[in-house]
């Protein structure tokens, strides 16, 4: 209470008298102002001001709640050298803060926008842009500085729990998508934050699992998309991740956050544990981990023992606490912004509705099902999830959005019939369902946690006839919910029996009347197709489309919009197919801090270690590289006209590789098409790499019937090197590469012949394992 009244009256000026004015922040040199703080004033600027006051200073409590409440965490405000607390809040999809507050009439709803991998599908950086601009502009006027995101780790496995607000299994598009994410928001003036850096692949037991992986594998697939994202948008931030690499937690990590981030890719912005990450307050500061958040007493402490002990450097800290400022210096709080609290959310469900169905797949389109067009009129809706749409994944992820539009009301609000009397059915069933469901209280996050989804509900023979005589067409839709805390069991990537039998019975009863059959998949991760696929004659995966995802559905559903969104991973025939599933926690015990422990003696494979046996073999690279069938590969995705490829070629100049190709829309309908440039390199099977490698990727403007645009890509002969760990650098290795154009990894339209020059980077010779990690080799 003393301390508070003291810095009231120094920061009025009421002290000023009493000795040389304070430097302040933005008028003197960052240099000045360190200069002027003391140790504590220091240990306090490094932890965040805490989630319940754990912060080490009591007078900092509630500073969050204070400025934005339901933000993730803030930093600590120091007014006697003009230094204000800065607000850092979630997360991928949109804004997440609390829409009500105590006292207060007004509602501070954020626009729920498409899930991370929906984006992604795009395959659009320029739209995606678009989208961060919208995103970061909440964050601006809602009067928060820092977005937590974007969210980029590899989809190594379809069970991974937040592969939701994850972008891709190829570090190409995380990173490109990433990047167009990171200069959208930023464009606001606010910053971000892009995490989890590194290896954050599983939520089993992700505060202490320890990733054992080859440096290969690392700076292939791990990292690619992160060194991409900083060299192309330089984002404020850098989130340390939870898990430990090679037996060093993340953000504990100095080879990662100093040596690779900053020497190796010039990274000038400011390092952040993830909440509560790392146990080593000491080793953060010394590794290169500028700031601990949300901030807990007990770091403050050992901060302060380490400087007084000399475990830590002064100097290190002054470091750390300059990054910090510098963060600081660039916010809408230090400038003082008057945000409105009214961002134009009407503008952005516009932006949201029109990207997301930019980003549904078609994945099949038997004669013509799609679009509805004047065909269809009067629509059989089954599936729970139709009434109930999933707006995106749950945890930090999730959005307080005022309402989700339904695929019911979004068919509805185009003009569709629905009956009635189905509709009341399953809204009646889903209410009783979700009564049983409520979440599990006995997590210690549950209410951050998904809810089970309701059984789903089969239709008496008496219902469907009455439907197929009524309805121009079934419309299924099946859904999944994931997030935060907890990986997905191996029940929920499989269809569950009540699914399966709805599809059956549907397709039987409408294909027996002639009429056709249209699943729509409201879902955030890869499910099992192979299956079943067969059944309905189309097949659209709508992703979590954002708070208008019923809109955006009809939109792509009616043909007012064709679709264009491919695939960023593989759809497997099986789960075990893919490659780390031997090395996955299946159906393991989900809880984060469960064997967050430091006895190794009985260590459980997959939750305290986990062995990246794959390697550099991930989604497509092994499925392509190793020969086996899928059911829908990385790249895929219908439209509803059809393109030609003519014309490709290729330059080199000055080390810069242009490949073009004409794309002719040579359909019925408008539409985009995505082109994809993969490389095969020489001695494959020597070198032990890929069959192929996604290495550029462009999309064109909407072409009309007949239109024709000439697509170019460019890369970089660097991009073409793998890396080596003998000599642990980047090589160009010399020979005759393969440039193959495509429209999905597994359909391509023209190959190029282009001779290389070797070329070698040397790289620092770190984040090594401990113990050998026995990878597959081709
Ligand atoms: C998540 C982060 C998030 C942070 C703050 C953590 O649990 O892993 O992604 O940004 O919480 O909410």
């Amino acid at each position: 209470m003393k301390k508070q009244l003291f810095y009231l009256l120094l920061a009025a000026g009421v002290l000023s008298a009493c000795g040389p004015a304070a430097p302040q922040l933005g008028k003197d040199s960052v240099e000045d102002v360190i200069g002027a703080m003391t140790l504590e004033e220091k240990a306090h600027l490094v932890i965040g001001t805490g989630m319940v006051g754990t912060s080490g200073d009591s007078t900092v409590i509630g500073t969050t709640k204070k400025l934005v409440p339901g933000a993730a965490g803030t930093t600590y405000p120091i007014p006697r050298l003009g230094i204000p607390a800065i607000v850092l809040a979630d997360g991928p999809a949109g804004l997440r803060i609390d829409p009500i507050r105590e006292g207060d009439s007004a509602t501070y709803y954020c626009t729920h926008f498409p899930i991370g991998t929906l984006l992604a599908s795009t395959w659009n950086q320029d739209l995606v842009e678009e989208v961060g601009k919208s995103i970061g502009n909440e964050v601006l006027e809602y009067g928060a500085d820092v977005l937590l995101a974007p969210a980029l780790n590899i989809h190594r496995n379809p069970l991974c729990g937040r592969n939701f607000e994850y972008y891709s299994e190829d570090p190409l598009v995380s990173g490109k998508i990433a990047a167009a994410y990171v200069r959208g928001i930023q464009s606001n003036g606010v910053g971000t934050s892009i995490k989890h850096f590194a290896v954050n692949n599983q939520e089993t037991n992700r505060n202490a699992n320890d990733a054992r992986i080859t440096p290969r594998a690392l700076r292939e697939i791990y990292l690619k998309g992160f060194e991409i994202a900083v060299k192309e948008s330089a984002p404020w931030t850098v989130m340390s991740s939870y898990n430990h690499i090679n037996g060093t937690y993340a953000s504990e990590n100095t080879d990662l956050l100093s040596t690779l981030l900053r020497d190796e890719w010039n990274f000038e912005g400011m390092v952040v544990t993830d909440w509560f990450g790392g146990k080593d307050a000491v080793a953060q500061m010394i590794a290169g981990n500028d700031m601990l958040q949300p901030g807990r007493a007990n770091q403050y402490d050992m901060i302060i023992e380490g400087v007084k002990s000399g475990k830590l450097d002064e100097s290190i800290l002054n470091r750390n606490v300059k990054r910090v400022l510098e963060l600081i210096l660039q916010t809408p709080h230090f400038k003082e912004y008057k945000y409105s609290n009214k961002p134009d959310l009407k503008a952005h469900a516009a932006v949201t509705r029109q990207s997301a169905t930019e980003g549904m797949v078609l994945l099949k389109n038997n004669n013509e099902t799609l679009p509805f067009e004047r065909k269809v009129r009067n629509i059989a809706l089954f599936g729970c999830t139709s009434y109930d749409f999933i707006a995106g994944g749950t945890g930090s992820g999730n959005v307080n959005r005022a309402y989700t539009v339904s695929l019911l009301d979004g068919l509805k609000n185009a003009g569709y019939q629905i009956d009635e009397a189905l509709k009341a059915d399953y809204e009646q069933y889903i209410e009783a369902e979700n009564k049983k469901n409520t979440p599990d209280s006995s997590q210690p996050f549950s209410r951050f946690m998904p809810v089970p989804r309701p059984t789903e509900l089969i239709p008496t023979t008496k219902v469907l006839s009455e439907q197929v005589a009524k309805a121009d067409v079934a419309l299924v839709t099946l859904g999944r919910t994931s997030g935060e805390f907890v990986d997905r069991n191996v029940s929920d990537f499989e269809l569950s029996e009540e699914e399966l039998q709805l599809l059956k019975s549907v397709s039987q009863a409408f294909h027996a009347a002639g009429k056709k059959v249209v699943v729509v998949l409201n879902i955030g991760g890869v499910i099992e197709t192979a299956s079943w696929k067969k059944l309905p004659d189309a097949i659209l995966l709508a992703w979590q489309a954002g708070q208008e995802g019923g809109n955006s559905v009809t939109d792509v559903l009616s043909g007012k919009v064709s679709p264009s969104g491919k695939l960023t991973m593989t759809f497997p025939n099986k789960l075990m197919d893919v490659a780390s599933s031997t090395n996955f926690p299946m159906d393991a015990r989900a809880n984060t801090d469960v064997r967050n422990k430091e006895d190794k003696s009985s260590s459980v494979k997959n939750v305290d270690y986990t062995d990246y046996e794959e390697d550099i073999f991930v989604g497509y690279r092994y499925f392509d590289s190793f020969g086996k069938q899928v059911s829908y590969p990385f790249g895929y995705g219908l439209s509803y006209t059809t393109f030609e490829y003519v014309n490709p070629s290729v330059k080199v100049d000055n080390g810069i590789y242009s490949v073009s190709i004409d794309v002719k829309n040579v359909g019925k309908f408008a539409g985009k098409e995505v082109v994809q440039l993969y490389v095969s390199a020489p001695n494959r099977f020597q070198m032990n790499k890929p069959e192929k490698e996604l290495k550029a990727f462009t999309k064109t403007k909407e072409l009309r019937p007949g239109e024709t645009v000439t697509a170019t890509l460019k890369l970089n002969t660097t991009d073409l090197a793998s890396y080596d760990e003998a000599s642990s650098s980047w090589v160009v290795d010399a020979g005759n590469y393969k440039f193959l154009i495509g429209t999905s990894s597994k359909d391509i339209k023209a190959v190029l012949d282009v001779d290389v020059v070797s070329v070698v980077e040397k790289t620092n010779d770190i984040l090594k394992p401990q113990e050998t990690v026995n990878t597959i080799k081709r």
